[in-house]
């Protein structure tokens, strides 16, 4: 069995240089063992990755950080198992669904559309702190009912947790300590003065016929503030600076916003910004690789949503690619929760962006850099346009 010394959380490079390294390793290896840290394995192949993520009995989700096998936390339902996984997404579905997003689209458009018109007339942003960041926080923040005039504390905890580097664990623990707090004082205020935000509701949610634990109340809330405020962000940052860099795909979805649906979802495909882990239940041969319980599993979506096997041409993102079977959101029971959500604040992005903005490109190249701590994502993204 292949060794290599990978190390996921390698930091800040150019943009792409994280596609092309895990690429060129899933070309050489359907799977192999990476010897960094206490050591985990790697697959790289879709029809691997699929069968992992459909089987929770032996790919635990009790780690979902290949990094970490036993984690000091727990995200719900990230972190659960079925039957217990089961009986949350029964609990969450009907507000994640898609008709729970319809209803809140047009204030998701609206808002959408004061921020590309505040920045419009500049002829100039760095879109990720004048609209990647925003757009979506604030969506999320009223779903919850949080207030939104404390966004920059919220965002301090989200950067403290998601992206602070691998040594700063302490920081990482007490951002999330602060976060579990916040959410405790929200939820009794709304037991006591109940509205009609996803707060309110979680304050009352009962499973199986019995009242939740508050531990595990505030563990929801701290993996959804988690989901919400950071992943579209991070894939609106890959999907803009790809637009900005082939000027092609951009002019196509101005010029025929019908294909808006299809270049998203190709989007998130080509440049899957979470990379799971999963850990091992029982001694197991899977790809070629004998492995024991308790170990830890990686699997870069980055790479496995570029398999050549399953995607044509994989580093081109095509609008009509045919039957999209991605994993960017994932698959099998943890399949992302918030994925309507997450579509339509893509696609309402990229209509009203492209219905306000003429042609832009990166104002500065070097400087758009990811980081590849926690979830891939670019830290900036200047871009320049001719202004109106
Ligand atoms: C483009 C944006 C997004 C991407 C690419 C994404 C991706 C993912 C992926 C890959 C997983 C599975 C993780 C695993 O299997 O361990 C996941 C789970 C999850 N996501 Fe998302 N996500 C996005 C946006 C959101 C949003 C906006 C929300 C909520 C507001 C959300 C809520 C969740 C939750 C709650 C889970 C856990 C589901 C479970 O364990 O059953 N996500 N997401």
């Amino acid at each position: 069995m292949t060794e290599l010394h990978f190390d996921p959380l390698a930091g800040r490079r150019p943009v792409g240089a994280t596609a092309a390294i895990l690429g060129e390793l899933r070309d050489r290896h359907r799977a192999f063992r990476s010897t960094f840290g206490r050591g985990f394995w790697v697959l790289t192949r879709h029809e691997d990755a699929l069968a992992v993520l459909r089987d929770p009995k032996t790919f635990s989700s009790a780690s979902v950080n290949a990094l970490d096998p036993d984690p000091r936390y727990r995200w719900i339902p990230e972190m659960l198992d079925p039957p217990e996984h089961t009986a949350w997404r029964t609990l969450l579905r009907d507000h994640f669904a898609p008709a729970a997003v319809k209803a809140r689209e047009s204030r998701i458009r609206e808002h959408c559309a004061a921020l590309v018109d505040a920045a419009v007339t500049a002829g100039e942003c760095e879109f990720v702190d004048a609209f990647a960041v925003p757009f979506p926080a604030v969506i999320f923040l009223e779903l919850l009912g949080l207030p939104v005039d404390r966004l920059d504390t919220f965002l301090a905890w989200e950067r403290a947790i998601l992206h602070g580097p691998p040594t700063a664990n302490q920081a990482r623990i007490t951002a999330m300590q602060e976060v579990t707090a916040m959410f405790d004082e929200e939820i009794e205020r709304r037991r006591a003065d109940p509205g009609d935000d996803l707060l309110s509701a979680a304050a009352s949610w009962r499973m199986n016929g019995a009242a939740i634990p508050r531990e595990d109340l505030l563990a929801f809330c701290l993996l959804l503030f988690m989901a919400g405020l950071d992943t579209v962000t991070a894939q609106l940052s890959y999907a803009f600076w790809h637009l900005a860099e082939f000027p092609d795909d951009q002019r196509a979805v101005r010029d025929d916003p019908a294909l808006i649906p299809g270049m998203v979802e190709d989007l998130i495909r080509a440049y899957a910004i979470v990379q799971p882990g999963r850990k091992v239940t029982r001694d197991v041969e899977f790809a070629g690789c004998r492995m024991k319980a308790g170990d830890m599993v990686m699997l870069p979506l980055l790479a496995i949503n570029r398999d050549p096997a399953v995607f044509p041409d994989p580093g081109r993102v095509d609008p009509a690619r045919a039957g999209n079977r991605h994993l960017g959101f994932a698959a099998g029971p943890h399949r992302c929760l918030g994925a309507h959500l997450a579509r339509t604040e893509m696609r309402v992005a990229l209509e009203e962006w492209h219905r306000r903005v003429p042609g832009y490109r990166l104002a500065a190249n070097d400087d758009a850099v990811e980081h590849a701590y926690g979830l891939l994502g670019l830290d900036r993204l200047p871009l320049t346009w001719r202004p109106a």
